[in-house]
Formats: structure tokens, C-alpha cells, sequence
């Protein structure tokens, strides 16, 4: 039987229990401690789940018994803390965005790579059934000419929620819908139309007026497949609804709501696409509402798939790598926000954006 593997949660926050759970219903992962400079809230997390706390990542990483490292931290903390663990020999997960420049992103995958230890991304909405079958689509060609692949995302959260923890309000954290909640969205029109190369966006704050940052983006895409798309996001929005993907082509639309299919329509209609029209689950929450309002299943897929990784020694399903063109989509947005006008793709000097 394979060795068991190790898991660290670096980050004893909101997301954190998300990872915990998946580890604990994969194959052959086990979870051995949590790390958190708040001493309070990792003392009481690991607690809950009956294993080791640490307060600094220096002394997690001397734990023999951890081979990975799930990076649970706000976001401008995600580089450095990769670094360490690359340099540990450690596997990382990182949550999303994966770091705040092209750079960083650049430098997390080179460590990674340099060390031999697996490093992936959690934009785990891309694991859904509806989403898969969608690329499988965009892959065989079945829509024809792309022509249109758009994201919206109208969702609700409180200005209690910007002030709970520091990070979430500053820019230079990472904040802001775009970055932060939209994320998701944006490379789930990256992943199923590739990269883009002109972007068009407007920000603004619509109902959070004691935070500094834009609650709500509207974007034009141009992606580089010759087709068009329109981001709509918003934390504004209450009470928040599920999000929409949508993709069209001269052949056919789909459209998938949360997680569900709701529109699966092409010329050539095929056996198949019965059964493929009842993917996912219209019950399930997709953190339109607040941010806890939310399943772990994506995730586990995620975790499981890094187990199986590690040991047939082969790529893991979300690599860094695969997200950084979404990295790019939103600094550009940023960009194009600032300067009130479109950008084209690569971007130049992103370190810029976080200073304004
Ligand atoms: N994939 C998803 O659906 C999803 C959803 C929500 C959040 N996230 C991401 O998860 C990450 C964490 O978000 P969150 O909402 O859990 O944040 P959070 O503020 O609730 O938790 C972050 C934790 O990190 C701790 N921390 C800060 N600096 C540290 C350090 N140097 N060493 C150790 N611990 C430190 C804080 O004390 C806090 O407990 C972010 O990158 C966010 O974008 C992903």
C-alpha cells in the first residue's frame, strides 16, 4: 500500500476547514497539524480535529510526518510561504490567487519545480461535473466557432464581512471582488477559452462605502481564440445568487447556474446529452451568499487528486502553471479599471497595481 501522506493547513481561518475536511475523507491522506500566528484560533482548531498546533511555518516544517502543505493564508502571504516550503522539500496547495504578481507566480512555480514537489492551485470550481463536460465540449470542437463565454456572478457580502479580518479590505492584501471573489469566474472562462488578449474593465463600489476597494466589476474580454465575453461581479448584490457560465458557439450553448447544467443545446444533438443536461446538484451552495455558504466537495476532488499525484509521480489536475493566465486576465482588469481604457495582454508592470 502507498505511504500515507502528511498534511499541514497552514492558515487556521475561514477556508481552512474546508481543506481539513477533505483530508480527513481522502485515500491515503491524514492531517497532522494546523499553523496559525493566532495562537487562540489554532490551539482551538486543532482541537477540534485532534491534531498538532503550530505558530510559526519554520517549526511546522520540522515535522517529519508532514509531506504537504495547504497554503490557507491571505493572499499577498501565498509566495513566500511556497518558497519556504519548496525549499523544504514540502508538496504545496495553494489556495487562489496563487500570488499577487506574475512574478511571484513566476518564481513559486520555478522553487516548485527545482525542489521536484508537486504545487497546485484550489480554483476548485473547474473540478465540477457541469464545468467538465463544458471543456470536453470546447475540446472536441462541438461548438463550432467560439463566440462568446461569459461569467456573472451577482453575489451579497456584509461590510462586516470586509472589516472581520484586516486583509480583506486592503488592496495591497489582495482584496477586492475582482481578486478575491471573482477569481474563480475569470479562470473558469480562461480554462474553458484560453487566455485572453485584450481586456476592458470598469470598478466601482456600490454598497460597501467604508471599504476602500470595488465591490462590483464590470469587464469586456477578448480572448485570444477570436471570441468575446462579458465579467459581471459583484459582492453588492443581496441577497447573492448562484453564478452563471455561459458559452456560446455557432453550434451550440451551455450554460451551467451554481453548479448545474441548465442549458446543454447543439445542433448535433447526441445520446449522450440527456444524462449530461442533469449534471450537478441545484441544491448545492456555491458561497452566493456569504462566504461560508459553501460545500467541500470541490475541494476534496483537489486534495484527492495531489494524494494520487504524488504517488504516480505526474502533474496534479490544477497545476499553478494552468492558472496564471488567470492571474494576467485580472491584473490586466486592474489596469484597465485605473487607467479607464482597454489593455492588451502581456501585462507590463503589474507590481504597480497594488499601490493604487
Ligand atoms: N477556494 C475558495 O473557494 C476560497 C474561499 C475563501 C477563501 N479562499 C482563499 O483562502 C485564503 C485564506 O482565506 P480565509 O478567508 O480563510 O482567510 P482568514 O483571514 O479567515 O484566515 C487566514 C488565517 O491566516 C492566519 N495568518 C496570517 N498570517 C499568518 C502567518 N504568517 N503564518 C500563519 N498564519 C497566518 C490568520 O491568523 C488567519 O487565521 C485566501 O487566499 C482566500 O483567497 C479560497
Amino acid at each position: 500500500m502507498a505511504k500515507e501522506l502528511g498534511f499541514g493547513i497552514l492558515g487556521a481561518g475561514m477556508i481552512a476547514p474546508f481543506h481539513a475536511k477533505s483530508i480527513q475523507a481522502s485515500r491515503g491522506g491524514r492531517l497532522v497539524a494546523f499553523c496559525d500566528t493566532t495562537k487562540e484560533r489554532v490551539e482551538k482548531m486543532a482541537g477540534e480535529y485532534g491534531v498538532r498546533a503550530y505558530l510559526s511555518l519554520d517549526e511546522m516544517l520540522k515535522d517529519p510526518e508532514i509531506h504537504v502543505v495547504n497554503i490557507c493564508l491571505p493572499n499577498h502571504l501565498h509566495h513566500a510561504a511556497v518558497i519556504r516550503c519548496a525549499a523544504a522539500g514540502r508538496h504545496a496547495l495553494t489556495e487562489k490567487p496563487p500570488a499577487m504578481t506574475l512574478r511571484e507566480t513566476d518564481d513559486m512555480i520555478a522553487a516548485c519545480a527545482k525542489a521536484k514537489v508537486k504545487f497546485g492551485c484550489t480554483v476548485q470550481c473547474r473540478v465540477r461535473a457541469a464545468i467538465r463536460a463544458v471543456r470536453e465540449a470546447v475540446l472536441e470542437g462541438r461548438f463550432g466557432k467560439l463566440l462568446h463565454a461569459d461569467a456573472y456572478m451577482k453575489w451579497h457580502r456584509t461590510t462586516e464581512y470586509y472589516h472581520s479580518e484586516a486583509w480583506r479590505s486592503t488592496r495591497k492584501s489582495g482584496a477586492g471582488v475582482t481578486v478575491q471573489h471573482a477569481f474563480h469566474y475569470i479562470d473558469l472562462l480562461q480554462h474553458l477559452m484560453g487566455p485572453a488578449r485584450r481586456v476592458q474593465a470598469r470598478m466601482s463600489n456600490l454598497a460597501h462605502p467604508s471599504v476602500r476597494l470595488e465591490d462590483t466589476l464590470l469587464a469586456f474580454v477578448d480572448f485570444q481564440n477570436g471570441a468575446q465575453g462579458v465579467v459581471q461581479a459583484s459582492t453588492a448584490l443581496w441577497p447573492g445568487t448562484d453564478i452563471r457560465i455561459e458559452v456560446n458557439g455557432m453550434d451550440g450553448t451551455a450554460i451551467v447556474v451554481g453548479e448545474k447544467m441548465t442549458t446543454w443545446k447543439f445542433r448535433d444533438e447526441r445520446p449522450e446529452d440527456e444524462a449530461i443536461r442533469r449534471l450537478g446538484d441545484a441544491s448545492q451552495a456555491t458561497a452566493a451568499s456569504g462566504p461560508t455558504a459553501l460545500g467541500f466537495a470541490d475541494h476534496s476532488v483537489v486534495i484527492q487528486d495531489l494524494i494520487d499525484a504524488i504517488h504516480a509521480d505526474r502533474e496534479v489536475i490544477i497545476p499553478v502553471a494552468s492558472v496564471r493566465p488567470t492571474l494576467e486576465m485580472v491584473l490586466a482588469m486592474y489596469q484597465s479599471a485605473a487607467k479607464n481604457a482597454p489593455v492588451d495582454l502581456p501585462v507590463q508592470d503589474d507590481e504597480s497595481i497594488w499601490e493604487m
